[in-house]
């Protein structure tokens, strides 16, 4: 089954359009609850409803388009196809959005073709994935997945701006985000097309990957406070140096991530203050994520972080404040939906390799409802969360036939 001429370049396109929907000029940098977010929901609400759909926004900002299924089906069900349009800061500009944009393609397609499925399809754009702002994993997506946490409303940014005032600036009612899950016994199954964000498909020489398992993840925001203090007068011994502290923590974090094979830590911000070249840091604020796909060697190391910062501030007379983040869980892809994803791969004479994610993902929630699979697509150089993002308009028309075979193939036989 080909796609239609033309679909490929449409997303690289727009792939472009979305990157224009940015909180800072001149870089991607899309967080949850801004104007940007909104704009761009608007502007996939557009292409949705342009490719057949009808649309709905869910109270925590998610947006879905829903192709319904043939009028013959009985009991139809639907398949879900999602990807996140948040960003992390200073992005690319296909971490997230690819998932959707190819929801959108294939419906699109098989509307100009004038088909339906036995069961409908609903693409999901969901509002959070990255979390940065609020330190979240899958806002977006966990109320869809029956995974909300009221006590989430309380969390605050670095600004002191309630995750509570985000989600009305996004349109949604807080109170009834509980609500919005969506009825596992209705959910067939749900995939996300997202780039490999690592070099394996390009070394492999490989357009496109079907995934097994993605790993798990354990965060924390980490504080150390010392005394702010004259860099000319306080003597070396008499200072409690909140910088040079976190400076250990940060080495320590290096250590311990690379003391276990697939074990990664990471320090990924880092504010001191008050931040002036004659003063003494007296306060550092830092983040911790580390991540290996078995839970005993996640929390073996995270603790080992954790004590490692209290034996830092015990010796350093610094105080630690270290609050753990949520996190998630290691998920292993439904066999047999990857199964079909896999032969649909095969179909399109592609060496059909199965690979593991080392980036957290929606269907790390949505497995909490429904069967998950991914498809990987192959990135320049692995390259993500960097600007320099890129993929090839060949690759992504290897996604357009193998997701429409994929979805011709379904429902699975269970
Ligand atoms: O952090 C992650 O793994 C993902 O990019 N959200
Ligand atoms: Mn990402
Ligand atoms: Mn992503």
């Amino acid at each position: 089954m080909s796609t239609a001429h033309g679909h490929a370049a449409t997303i690289m396109r727009r792939s472009d359009e979305l990157a224009a929907f940015t909180t800072v000029a001149g870089e991607i940098t899309r967080p949850y609850g801004t104007g940007a977010l909104l704009d761009a929901r608007d502007q996939l609400a557009a292409w949705m409803t342009e490719a057949g759909m009808s649309t709905r926004v869910d109270n925590v900002g998610n947006l879905f388009g829903r192709y319904e299924a043939d009028s013959q089906a009985t009991d139809p069900g639907m398949f879900l196809i999602g990807g996140h349009f948040d960003s992390v800061v200073d992005a690319g500009r296909y971490d997230g959005t690819l998932g959707i944009l190819t929801g959108i393609a294939v419906v699109r397609h098989l509307h100009e073709t004038g088909r339906r499925l036995p069961f409908a399809i609903e693409v999901a754009a969901f509002a959070d994935e990255e979390g940065n702002r609020f330190h979240t994993s899958f806002l977006g997506s966990s109320p869809v997945a029956g995974l909300w946490d009221p006590a989430w409303l309380a969390l605050e940014d670095d600004a002191g701006t309630p995750l509570e005032d985000a989600i009305r600036f996004m349109g949604g009612d807080p109170e009834a985000i509980g609500l919005d899950t969506i009825d596992p016994e209705s959910v067939l199954g749900f995939i996300e097309v997202h780039i490999e964000q690592g070099p394996v498909l390009q070394d492999q020489n490989l357009p496109v990957a079907a995934v097994s398992r993605i790993t798990g993840s354990l965060r924390a925001t980490v504080e150390f406070t010392g005394m702010a203090g004259h860099a000319g007068t306080v003597p070396m011994a008499l200072r409690r140096d909140a910088l040079a502290g976190a400076a250990e923590l940060v080495l320590a974090v290096e250590r311990i991530g690379a003391s276990e094979r697939d074990l990664v830590a990471t320090v990924g911000t880092l504010e001191c203050s008050p931040g002036a070249s004659n003063v003494i840091p007296g306060r550092v604020y830092m983040t911790l994520d580390l991540r290996h796909p078995e839970p005993g060697v996640r929390e073996q190391a995270y603790a080992g972080v954790h004590a490692q910062a209290e034996e830092i501030a015990g010796r350093r007379a610094l105080d630690l404040d270290w609050s753990d983040s949520p996190s998630f869980a290691e998920t292993v892809c439904d066999a047999h939906v990857t199964e079909t994803l896999r032969e649909a791969i095969a179909g399109e004479g592609i060496d059909p390799l199965s690979l593991f994610s080392g980036a957290g993902h929606d269907a790390i929630t949505m497995a909490n409802i429904c069967p998950v699979t991914m498809l990987f697509v192959r990135c320049r150089d692995g390259i993500s969360h960097n600007p320099a993002e890129s993929i090839d308009e060949a690759d992504v028309e290897a996604v357009l036939r193998v997701l429409e075979r994929f979805l011709l193939a379904l429902p699975v036989p269970r």
